[in-house]
Order: structure tokens, then sequence, then C-alpha cells
């Protein structure tokens, strides 16, 4: 049995990155469960969803909180609480402190929407529309001290030229999101891949062709 045993998934919005996980666990593709659901959103459906599947979830609104750090202490006494192993970020729209990084130095994950380290931060597609890129895609990198900066695990990309418009290429990056996660979560906790030996270059790439 690894022993990447409990997930914590951290959230803010739709969540459905989040339910790709869920649905890959209840078929039983990973051998891990999600001890946790976290949102600094009240009204995030990712919380609907956590409760539909019985889900420990919490809410913590970051606005009542005195400093990003003290918000960040709250989430971390949670996780220790739930002793959880790995953090998986999944939609959530909030900097980490440089304390939390540290204190969970390599048990935080990412996924965000590009190829980086093209276009970290918000607007990925907007960006690949304008500079018409050939390529656009997923990556999912360990959490660092900077911006969708930490060392890359892997990604998945494809080709633009059949995507006109940003709604298409959002329908298309989810899609390769919802299978990608799932597939290295897996790799993860099935310790194919493991997080204290990446060295950001040889990394897992899928590209046109796998089976997305
Ligand atoms: C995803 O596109 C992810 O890459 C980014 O935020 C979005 C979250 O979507 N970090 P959802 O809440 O999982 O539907």
């Amino acid at each position: 049995m690894s022993d990447i045993n409990k997930l914590a998934v951290l959230v803010s919005g739709n969540g459905s990155n989040l339910q790709s996980i869920i649905d890959s666990i209840n078929l039983g593709e990973i051998s891990a469960k999600i001890s946790l659901v976290i949102s600094n959103v009240e009204s995030a459906y990712a919380l609907t969803r956590a409760k539909k599947e019985n889900l420990n979830h919490a809410f913590l609104d970051h606005k009542k909180f005195f400093s990003r750090e003290s918000f960040d202490h709250e989430i971390g006494e949670l996780l220790i609480k739930h002793e959880v192993d790995l953090i998986v970020l999944a939609g959530f729209m909030r900097i980490l402190s440089k304390s939390f990084i540290k204190k969970f130095n390599k048990k935080i994950i990412n996924i965000h929407p590009s190829l980086l380290p093209k276009y970290p931060g918000l607007k990925t597609h907007e960006k690949v529309m304008r500079n018409k890129d050939k390529y656009h895609g997923v990556t999912i990198h360990l959490v660092d001290e900077g911006l969708d900066s930490g060392p890359i695990i892997a990604q998945a990309k494809f080709k633009t030229s059949k995507y006109k418009d940003i709604d298409s290429l959002i329908i298309k990056i989810h899609s390769v999101e919802h299978k990608l996660y799932p597939l290295i979560l897996k790799k993860i906790v099935d310790r194919e891949i493991d997080l204290l030996k990446l060295n950001g270059k040889n990394f897992n790439c899928y590209e046109d062709g796998f089976d997305f």
C-alpha cells in the first residue's frame, strides 16, 4: 500500500477537476481517498459535489482572516487534523504563503491550463489565441513559492488549429484536465512518480494521439 493514502483537494469554483478525481477513485483507479475538500468560496459548486459524495468538506472565508498567513495556518491545521498526505489544488484561486509551502514542502500539486513555463497566471486561453500558438495544453506541477513555477510533473498538449474560439478551447482544455489529473494522481499514489525526485526535465508529456 502506498504511503500516499489521504488526499485533500482545495477548490474555489465549479470543481470539475475534483469530480474527475472523485470518479476515478470511485472506479478504483486511484488507491487513495479524499479526506477533505476545502473551499474559500462558500457558493463554489465544488462544495456541493463534495456534499453529494459525503466527503468531509470545509468552507474557510479568507476575507475573515487578518493575513494570508493566518488563513493558510487554519488550512494547515485542518490538513494536519485529517492527516493528509497530499494536497491537490484544483482551481483554488488563492496564492499560498511561503510559510505554508515550506510546511508542506513537496506535498502540494496544482493543475494549470497552459504549457508552463508559458503563461503562468490567468487568461491563458486568451493569450494562446492572441499569439496564434500552434499548441495549447495542461500542466501539472509541484507548487513552490512562485506563481505556477514549481517543477513540472506532467504536461498534455494538443494542436490548436481545430479550435476557433476561446469557448471551444476551454472545453478541450477541461477534457484534457479531467483525464490528466486522475492519471497523474494514480501514478503519484502508486509511486510511479516520486515527487521528491523531480528534476524539472524528464516529466511525462502526452501529445495529440494519446487517448484524449
Ligand atoms: C481549471 O481549468 C484548472 O486548470 C485551473 O482552474 C480551473 C478549475 O476548474 N487551475 P474546475 O473548478 O476544476 O472546474
